[in-house]
């Protein structure tokens, strides 16, 4: 679609303020002005979104809604029902969004089989990051099973490195949480446990293995634990003071914007015990339902958005991967091409992030977060006293 020649800006609300989530953002900001579509930028810092979503809910509430937000997952599906969000099936079909894209990000962006927002990007949260030079200095390989995680710590903690850079933000922990989940319970349990329903499963006893595994792996960070940013984590990581990481690959995004390289500085493998299970966030732009008249900007945005110069500009600043399968992976660096090709592999095991919004909804995710966080910072809570705290949560959510 042609914009109009008064065509005006449109309101975009994110949380993208760490320098990679920047540039990134500034790259789609590129893409579109060469096409005549103007990005007026409301970023509310704080990682994993928190604020952002509080003060996007409120102008909501208040009827003045931005044109562009960053709303996703279960959150952007529970929106679209209300009615907030502007359906996007014209700019899909012409876009050939269907033949084009993976099956799980259209899923993700549907409700009712309209889609109801532009995909941006596939995060993977099962990433382990890990300094090269404190591996090649200390003859130690990537772990890929606690055991070897274990005894890396060992061997690190002997040399004075911290071996892994934790904070204690809600947020954070709930994201290494759910790798852990996935480790321990597997992906048929870790989907049940995600979807709304299954509250039963949070009895299950892997539960407890895998808050337990979140102590040990919280004990392995020396430092008095604080609730840093993700991006002060990832810091210590590259700077050598930690050895290794559990982030989203948003974290890659973030230590490749500070010029660091894949495979040289730091390798980047699947959390143990979840090789080939690709837990997902999938970053997505909603058009919300305000001022009528910015309805064709709205999409044409959208239709720009998901074109594959636009995609390939964007992810590889961000550290995701494109959502579209007809890109060639050989311009992926060996991080996002594993991330990318998983995504592509017929029956891998897909799985829902709960704290990035792809399962629960945003109350839940955040009980859920407030849990873990008194968990891990109170050496009093049990195992299964927490456990009984989640599944209270979870089945006072179901329907
Ligand atoms: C996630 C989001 C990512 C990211 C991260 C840290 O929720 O999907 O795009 O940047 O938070 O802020």
């Amino acid at each position: 679609m042609i914009p109009s020649a008064h065509a005006e800006a449109l309101n975009v609300l994110h949380w993208w303020t760490s320098d990679s989530e920047r540039q990134a953002a500034d790259r789609l900001v590129r893409q579109l002005a060469a096409q005549g579509v103007e990005w007026h930028d409301d970023a509310i810092p704080g990682g994993g979104g928190g604020a952002a979503i509080k003060v996007l809910t409120g102008r909501v509430l208040a009827g003045e809604p931005p044109d562009v937000a960053q709303v996703i997952g279960r959150t952007l599906t529970d929106w679209a029902g209300l009615g907030l969000v502007r359906p996007l099936d014209d700019v899909a079909q012409r876009g050939h969004w269907r033949q084009v894209m993976f099956p799980v990000v259209l899923e993700t962006v549907s409700r009712g089989g309209h889609v109801m927002a532009a995909p941006l990007g596939v995060h993977r949260i099962n990433t382990l990051l890990v300094n090269h030079h404190v591996l090649e200095q200390l003859r130690l390989k990537p772990p890929r099973t606690w055991a070897e995680m274990e005894a890396a710590a060992k061997v690190m903690r002997a040399h004075h490195v911290t071996p892994l850079a934790w904070s204690d933000e809600p947020w954070q922990v709930a994201t290494v949480f759910e790798t852990v989940l996935l480790a321990e319970g597997g992906p048929r349990l870790y989907a049940e446990l995600a979807s709304t329903t299954g509250w039963s499963s949070w009895q299950d006893a892997r539960v407890v293995a895998a808050l337990k595994r979140l102590r040990w792996l919280r004990d392995l960070d020396d430092e008095p634990t604080t609730e840093e940013p993700w991006t002060s984590a990832t810091r210590r990581l590259q700077s050598g003071a930690a050895g290794m990481l559990i982030m989203g690959d948003w974290a890659r995004g973030e230590l490749q914007a500070w010029g660091e390289h894949a495979g040289l500085d730091f390798d980047c493998v699947a959390v143990p015990q979840t090789a080939g299970m690709h837990l997902y966030s999938i970053d997505t732009l909603a058009m919300l339902v305000g001022r009528n008249a910015h309805r064709a900007e709205q999409e044409h945005m959208a239709d720009i958005l998901a074109q594959p110069a636009t995609q390939m500009a964007y992810n590889q600043a961000k550290g995701s991967v494109p959502v579209r399968t007809d890109i060639d992976p050989a311009q992926l660096d060996a991080c996002a091409r594993d991330s990318w090709q998983t995504l592509a592999r017929p029956g891998a095991p897909l799985l829902p992030s709960i704290t990035h919004r792809m399962a629960a909804v945003e109350s839940v995710r955040d009980a859920i977060g407030e849990v873990l966080h008194r968990f891990v910072r109170t050496p009093g809570v049990t195992p299964q006293q927490a456990q009984a705290q989640l599944l209270a949560i979870v089945r006072g959510a179901a329907p």
